[in-house]
């Protein structure tokens, strides 16, 4: 016939506690090799077995995967060990995972199944991210913050230049290339409505992620500022952020809901950017405006032009919330 030959679909399964743009990049990569991602989450009883309890649950892991762009279905409750009756009940061709090796509790390769039956590819993991490392850097984000002022180590007499305390952690390199695959590369037609939000959308989370949607739904192309490090540092204080701004690039780049990214917005929305961009609506969320210096509102410009809109995202997550959970389930890493 004249019909398109079937999609290949690919499966990919994993925890995906605390996703980041590891995982959308593993899952871009498995979207290249294919047409349809189709993704598998493991349950929490699955991972308490495996390898103890997530910090996010399972309806937080799976709201995060299905707002990641190259994501096509999620399955929750894909099995630790990756069957080939699961890749036959969701019509997958093959499996696809990043190049570690993942065992089981009893030390058994989780893809053995599929690696034998030749129904397995690999993709490049990317180095410098991980939940490992970012909860190192939570650990340290507090343990620096609770010893500041104290003679034994304190941040504020470092040279904040040479050794800054909210970069100096990451280990992740950023290249032009990565952003070029992680943006959509699509410009806003004729007529339509621009969304403009900012923030630092430190540590991309589910709370994030119902506030874009709710953005991206109030006009046809959506655009993210975000703000530098020593710009978010100044009004969230301790060393936040946790991602430095290259991080939190790909990371709403990575998101659904995106078209565009400013990277190193200013904090407060200008004439000159409102020009620029032709933005016709600037949204903000439920969390609390921060005032610049301590004074000027940084939605002034487009509250005078009745351009503003405050959203709720109806969901509680912040940053700072994801930080006590680690504290809470430290004894478990
Ligand atoms: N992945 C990747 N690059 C990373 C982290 C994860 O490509 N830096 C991939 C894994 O190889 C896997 C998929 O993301 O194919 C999701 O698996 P998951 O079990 O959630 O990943 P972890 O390896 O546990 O991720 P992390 O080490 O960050 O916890
Ligand atoms: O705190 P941050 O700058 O990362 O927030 C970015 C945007 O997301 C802000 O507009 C904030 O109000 C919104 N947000 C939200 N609901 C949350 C967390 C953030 O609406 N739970």
């Amino acid at each position: 016939g004249h019909s398109k030959e079937k999609d290949v679909r690919v499966w990919c399964d994993g925890c995906y506690d605390m996703v980041h743009f590891g995982h959308a990049n593993s899952l871009r990569q498995a979207k290249a090799l294919g047409d349809k991602v189709i993704v598998g989450i493991h349950t929490d009883e699955e991972i308490t077995k495996h390898k103890g309890p997530p910090v996010f649950t399972e309806e937080e892991r799976v709201k995060m995967v299905k707002g990641i762009k190259w994501v096509d279905e999620v399955v929750l409750g894909a099995p630790y060990v990756t069957t080939l009756e699961v890749l036959d009940q969701n019509n997958c061709d093959f499996c696809v995972h990043g190049d570690d090796i993942t065992m089981t509790a009893e030390g058994v390769d989780t893809y053995h199944l599929v690696k034998s039956a030749n129904r397995y590819k690999e993709v490049r993991r990317t180095a410098g991210v991980s939940t490992t490392d970012l909860v190192g850097r939570m650990l340290l984000l507090t343990r620096n913050h609770f010893r500041q002022g104290s003679a034994e180590y304190d941040i504020e007499k470092e040279d904040s230049a040479a050794k800054s305390p909210w970069t100096g952690c990451s280990q992740f390199l950023p290249t032009t290339q990565k952003i070029i695959q992680f943006s959509d590369g699509k410009s806003p037609n004729p007529g339509d409505k621009i969304v403009y939000v900012a923030g630092a959308f430190d540590l991309f989370h589910v709370g994030h992620l119902d506030f874009l949607e709710k953005a991206s739904k109030l006009g046809d192309y959506l655009i993210v500022g975000l703000h530098t490090d020593p710009v978010v540092n100044s009004y969230k204080g301790s060393n936040y952020p946790i991602m430095n701004l290259h991080e939190r690039v790909l990371s709403v780049l990575a998101c659904k809901f995106v078209n565009e990214v400013v990277i190193g917005a200013p904090y407060c929305v200008t004439e000159e950017l409102l020009e620029h961009f032709k933005i016709d609506v600037v949204c903000h969320g439920r969390t609390p405006i921060a005032l610049e210096n301590g004074k000027s509102d940084p939605y002034a410009v487009p509250k005078t032009r009745a351009i503003f809109e405050l959203i709720d995202s109806g969901n509680e997550m912040t940053t700072e919330r994801i930080v006590e959970r680690i504290i809470s389930h430290r004894l478990e890493y």
